[in-house]
């Protein structure tokens, strides 16, 4: 096999992967429309949604993405913190309140709770799917315990089933965190429609992106009515402009960034078959290579978004450091990242007090050491970019001798 890049040989890949965001002209259409219409921004609250170019585009978007999402309600608002924020109020989270939250995971599925002066509760993972171990919930769970947020990590579905009967038996309302999840499902129903209430963030590295944005959706009617309240600093529909009946907050979104996600609402279907088409095969691919460990794709999971292809690099199985690996691995043409560097709890955010997780939840740890991310847009290449990838891998682990020490 050829010399490896990283030491002078000819790289796997010369060529980049598809770029992201995907955008062409139904997202000029749509923008130019709003440009023209003079109507940057629209009064949308409580708003019977009309249609044609004329409509809101947030209105319009709302409504399309929560059906998309089997949810009679969506609300829009200016990111994915923010929409678990409104959730998490709307579910009645009050300060001093318990949120059980994943610890492997972006900072906002702590951080939300903690801005509305609830404490996140940390517990562990399940290290072959990287999602919320349902197996430790009951032991997390405290007399001031009023939500549970379950995040479907990379796009694939949580353990709705053990997490929901877990919850249910002791009246807490499940949030799901589907930042990652746009377009996926869980035992075939859409991601988002299995708790009480979802977020999803439309931020610029997510499947459908305006930038930044963010929806908080739900099938439950006064739970929509408050969210979008929030949304709107305690407005109520029907009342006055300047009469505001909770503490609430600005956090709407602009009528081009809808804009922008209806088109990519329209996009999503297609490519996240072709994500889930390749996610597969590059699955297959891998896994054959000692030491590579695709995330486990549990039969319920099987409507995959694919947010993050992520696997586990089992060091003493392959034989060099994850570093090395990465290293000579972005020499042959794909880059890869080492994904979160800490669990949440051991960011220098959480004091002393929370050092008591990492006897806790260990699989979390381990993630944080072994983990290894490729971004979505790869899987929306071709399957010779899917064997590129594992063609990379595997000359990487026939040369781990010269990487090795
Ligand atoms: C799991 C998870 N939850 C929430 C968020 C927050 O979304 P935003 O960046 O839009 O605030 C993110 C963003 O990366 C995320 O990955």
């Amino acid at each position: 096999m050829s010399q490896l890049a990283l030491h002078g040989g000819q790289p796997i890949r010369t060529e980049p992967f598809p770029s992201w965001p995907v955008h062409g002209v139904r997202e000029e259409e749509l923008a130019l429309e709003v440009l023209r219409s003079g109507q940057w921004w629209r009064y949308t609250l409580g708003e019977a949604v009309d249609s044609g170019a004329s409509a809101s585009k947030v209105a319009e978007f709302q409504q399309r993405f929560a059906e998309a999402h089997g949810c009679k309600y969506g609300i829009a608002c200016v990111n994915g913190t923010a929409a678990l924020e409104i959730a998490l109020k709307a579910l009645g989270v009050q300060p001093g309140d318990d949120v059980i939250v994943p610890p492997y995971s972006f900072i906002a599925t702590a951080s939300a709770p903690m801005l509305i002066g609830a404490n996140p509760v940390f517990c562990d993972i399940e290290i072959d799917t990287l999602n919320l171990d349902p197996a430790k919930l009951e032991a997390a769970i405290t007399p001031r315990t009023r939500a549970i947020i379950p995040v479907h990590f990379a796009g694939l579905a949580a353990d709705m089933e053990a997490i929901l009967h877990v919850a249910n038996r002791h009246g807490i309302p499940v949030l799901e965190d589907a930042a990652h999840a746009h377009g996926g499902t869980w035992n075939g129903r859409p991601l988002g429609s299995i708790g009480a209430m979802a977020t999803f963030s439309f931020q610029a590295s997510k499947n459908m992106t305006a930038g930044e944005g963010g929806i908080v959706v739900t099938n439950d009617e006064d739970l929509a009515e408050i969210a979008e309240s929030l949304v709107w600093v305690g407005r109520k529909k029907g009342r006055p402009w300047y009469e505001h009946h909770r503490l609430g907050w600005n956090y709407r979104l602009t009528e081009f960034q809808a804009a922008m996600l209806l088109a990519q609402l329209e996009r999503l279907p297609e490519q996240t078959r072709t994500r889930q088409a390749n996610g597969a095969y590059l699955t297959a691919q891998l896994e054959r290579i000692p030491g590579i460990h695709p995330m486990a794709v549990p039969a319920f999971a099987a409507g995959h978004a694919w947010h993050i292809y992520c696997l586990r690099f089992v060091a003493s199985e392959f034989g060099i450091t994850r570093e090395k690996f990465l290293e000579a691995l972005a020499a042959e043409g794909v880059p890869g990242s080492s994904g979160y560097a800490h669990s949440l709890f051991n960011n220098p955010l959480f004091d002393e007090s929370y050092q008591r997780y990492n006897e806790l939840c260990p699989a979390s740890n381990q993630a944080c050491r072994e983990a290894v991310w490729f971004e979505h847009r790869y899987l929306l290449g071709s399957k010779a970019d899917m064997d590129s990838i594992a063609a990379a891998v595997s000359k990487i682990y026939h040369h781990r001798a010269e990487l090795a020490g």
